[in-house]
């Protein structure tokens, strides 16, 4: 059974910190984050707000937009690297405060590419027949994980919370449909984003772990590079098998990871620059909110207009990667 997308809805923590801000804290600039990331502002949620708090909000404004009411959902699938516990789940609880009823609810780990990989299951979902909408969302506080005394990633990464409604239809090739996807992983290359410690692996007890194996902790360099090849082979794949040319592609929906990768990934599918929708100036990197987030922005500036061809496409620690694409669906992001 084919699957739509009928509503977006997105929700970004009231707080704005900027690059002026993190250079008064940390041994950074202004100039470094703006010429190496793309980024001036992001938002951080304040003490004691959890992923689930951004979730319930991203969900219940993506109902809205689809037009549905609680009852019409039959799973909620959460993508998040920042769960509000290490058990259990968050998505039960989001279920739960948006009153869904005793639903599926479930939570995907894979950092960056969450959203796509939860979007892929929610699909399978349906088109299994195991459900007949799903509400799809990735939250994230990373302000959270982040390692006070990283100035590096302490820079990059923002607070927000992005949800789709998927919905199953009668009928193929209309606005809105998942025309395939792209899924992938690297585990060997694992120890380039990681926080080491709160596992089995490295089990947390008191006064045993040192404070920064606690925290959120990236290969920048080695990252970057891998990030434009696995995105962009994952996008060709994804491509080939939909049928559409690189060329016709309108807009590309790359996780918002840094925007010299968002270029890069851009002339890498012989793509103008130009075609790359980027938000990352005021969210930052937002991990698993990334993708609707940017979508959300890109609708509501007017920039995606229904019709148009976007393929999405993200990476992130597992290493893991994750492509998809949809003709723009006639809905209003809320
Ligand atoms: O979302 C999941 C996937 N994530 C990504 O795809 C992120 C990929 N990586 C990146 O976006 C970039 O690698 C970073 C933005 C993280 C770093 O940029 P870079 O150009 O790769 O810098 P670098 O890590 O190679 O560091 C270059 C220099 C270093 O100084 P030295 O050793 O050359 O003296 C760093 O210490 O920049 C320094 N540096 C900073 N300087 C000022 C690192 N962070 C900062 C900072 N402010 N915030």
């Amino acid at each position: 059974m084919p699957t739509s997308v009928t509503g977006l809805g997105t929700y970004l923590p009231p707080r704005r910190v900027s690059n002026e801000e993190l250079a008064d804290r940390f041994d950074t600039t202004d100039e470094w984050i703006t010429t190496r990331t793309g980024i001036r502002t992001r938002r951080w949620t304040d003490t004691g707000v959890s992923t689930g708090d951004l979730a319930v909000e991203a969900g219940r404004r993506a109902l809205k937009s689809a037009g549905l009411s609680p009852d019409d959902i039959d799973a909620v699938v959460l993508a998040t690297t920042t769960p509000d516990h290490p058990c259990p789940a968050t998505a039960p609880d989001v279920a739960a405060q948006l009153g869904l009823g005793h639903i599926a609810a479930y939570d995907i780990s894979a950092v960056c590419s969450g959203f796509l990989y939860a979007l892929a299951v929610a699909h399978g979902q349906i088109a299994a027949g195991q459900a007949g909408r799903v509400l799809v969302i990735g939250a994230e506080t990373y302000s959270t994980i982040l390692n006070p005394s990283d100035r590096a990633t302490s820079c990059i990464f923002g607070d927000g919370a992005g949800a789709v409604v998927l919905a199953g239809t009668e009928s193929s090739d209309q606005a809105g449909d998942i025309l395939g996807v792209d899924l992938g992983s690297d585990g060997s290359r694992k120890e380039l984003i990681r926080i080491p410690a709160g596992g089995s692996r490295q089990r947390t007890s008191p006064g045993t772990v040192p404070d920064e194996d606690l925290y959120f902790r990236m290969e920048g360099r080695q990252v970057f590079h891998q990030a434009v090849t696995h995105m962009g082979d994952s996008a060709i794949r994804l491509l080939d098998r939909i049928g559409w040319d690189k060329a016709s592609v309108n807009h590309l929906v790359g996780h918002q990871a840094n925007v010299r990768i968002l270029k890069s990934l851009a002339r890498y599918l012989d793509l103008p620059e130009d075609r790359a929708v980027i938000n990352i100036d005021r969210v930052g990197n937002t991990s698993a909110a990334s993708i609707p987030l940017a979508l959300a922005d890109a609708a509501v500036s007017g920039r995606l207009k229904p019709g148009d061809r976007v393929l999405m496409t993200a990476f992130g620690g597992g290493l893991t990667w994750a492509s998809t694409a949809i003709i723009w669906p006639d809905i209003t992001p809320v």
